[in-house]
């Protein structure tokens, strides 16, 4: 119900004076967009009247917050309600991605029993762009569904998805270029040399990772945010981005990395931890972790 409602918000965006910024500041530092806090308050009343919810971590949110107890259920979500917002004023792609996570009693991050892997129940983003995409794994395989906009349903329109072993799509912001390390700008040029078959990888990247990530499920190839080459960590978020993608990503026969380590290994820190992230198909991130080790 929230992504059926933020699909309907982003489509009539510019009409309902729900582009550009909403003024604050989130904790971690970015802009929000109107829509940013708009895809909150979607996502945090659908969840808290579903009675189920029992924390929400966001993306938008400085920390989890509790549902309080006349709605309150047991389960923990973690969601970003609007990644991508930067594209909302040129009506490109965007996305939302969220986790389910096992009942538990205790607050997420003073957990120290969490691992991320086993115990999401269910994971799933939507993609609003030319059609609206749903795919979910409730951990037993990957399923896409369509919006249909004449009835107001996702209809189940790819079933058991698996992802191609190799593919010749990369997705990576080329601006960020002198930011990276020797080792990276090996692997980019050598992705660029048409090689043999006189034919290099193609590019693609819109800047939302819903949106870059979902071709290469399809196609094949690697979505990739790496670190700076002095080591800082830049934008994707483990909780909210990073964990979720990989998970769906292992269900679909993938793989996600943090160029050294299985994300999904990974045991959080703080809330709104950001790692690298490679991701996709089994052989082009292993071909990566090559170059980097
Ligand atoms: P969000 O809009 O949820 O804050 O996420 C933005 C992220 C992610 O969607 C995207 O892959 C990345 O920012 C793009 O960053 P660059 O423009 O730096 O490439
Ligand atoms: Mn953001
Ligand atoms: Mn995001
Ligand atoms: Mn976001």
């Amino acid at each position: 119900m929230a992504c059926k409602q933020i699909a309907a918000l982003v489509q009539r965006a510019p009409i309902s004076n729900l582009t550009g910024i909403q003024g604050a500041v989130n904790v971690q530092g970015a802009d929000q967009k109107k829509l940013d806090v708009v895809s909150n308050e979607v996502f945090s009343n659908c969840l808290r009247s579903s009675g189920r919810t029992g924390i929400i971590a966001s993306e938008e949110e400085d920390v989890p917050v509790a549902v309080e107890e006349s709605y309150s259920g047991n389960y923990i979500v973690v969601f970003d309600p609007l990644d991508g917002s930067s594209n909302i004023n040129a009506a490109v792609s965007t996305g939302s991605i969220f986790g389910i996570y096992s009942p538990n009693d205790e607050c997420l991050v003073s957990d120290n029993d969490l691992e991320l892997g086993s115990s999401f129940l269910a994971v799933g983003y939507c993609m609003y762009s030319s059609s609206i995409i749903f795919v979910l794994t409730i951990g037993n395989g990957v399923y896409g569904f369509t919006l249909d906009p004449m009835y107001g349903e996702f209809v189940l329109t790819k079933e058991n998805i698996k992802i191609p072993k190799v593919g010749k799509i990369y997705a990576f912001n080329e601006g960020n270029y002198q930011l990276r390390d020797d080792k990276l700008k090996k692997y980019i040029a050598d992705l660029k040399d048409p090689g043999p078959s006189g034919k290099p990888y193609s590019a693609r990247y819109i800047g939302s990772l819903v949106g870059d990530f979902h071709w290469t499920p399809l196609y094949g190839g690697i979505y990739g945010y790496p670190r700076d080459k002095n080591s800082k960590n830049r934008k994707l978020r483990l909780l909210y981005e990073c964990a979720p993608m990989s998970f769906i990503v292992e269900q679909a026969g993938g793989k996600g990395s943090d160029g050294h380590q299985r994300i999904l290994d990974i045991e959080p820190t703080e809330i709104h931890q950001c790692v690298p992230l490679y991701i996709v198909s089994v052989e082009e991130v292993e071909k990566l972790e090559k170059y980097l080790a």
